[in-house]
């Protein structure tokens, strides 16, 4: 059912130095940041060639990285986030086989609809699908 890897999120306690890392010493193009107000998040998205690492730090009071970066000062792998092609049959899917589903579908921070998916159902990692 997955399809590509759209994007691994890594959240960091400083989006500086995090860009900094990524752009000057692994060589990667780099986006500005871009704050995402509705998410909590500010981001700098990270461009290679087949996917995207999207750093990720908490904007506002409710941040949903925020408590992340509480417990891994850090930072680190928040989620990774794979395509697909229906988001409410993945949905669907994703309850029938009784993994836990995380809220329902949202717009995400493309545009598109997301969902998250429990980690505990998925080899401790935070799961985001998204429609492609
Ligand atoms: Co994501």
């Amino acid at each position: 059912m997955i399809g590509n890897l759209n994007h691994v999120a890594i959240v960091v306690p400083d989006l500086e130095a995090g860009t900094a890392i990524y752009r000057d010493t692994l060589g990667a193009k780099v986006s500005a940041p871009a704050d995402i107000p509705e998410h909590g998040v500010t981001t700098v998205f990270v461009e290679l060639p087949n996917t995207k690492i999207e750093l990720l730090h908490p904007l506002g009071e409710n941040s949903p990285v925020a408590k992340f970066l509480e417990k891994n000062p850090n930072g680190g792998v928040h989620h990774v986030c794979y395509e697909v092609e229906d988001i409410q049959a993945a949905a669907q899917k994703m309850v029938a086989q009784g993994a836990r589903v995380l809220g329902s579908v949202k717009i995400g921070a493309h545009n598109k609809p997301v969902l998250f998916l429990h980690p505990k159902d998925f080899c401790g990692t935070l799961v985001e699908l998204e429609q492609a």
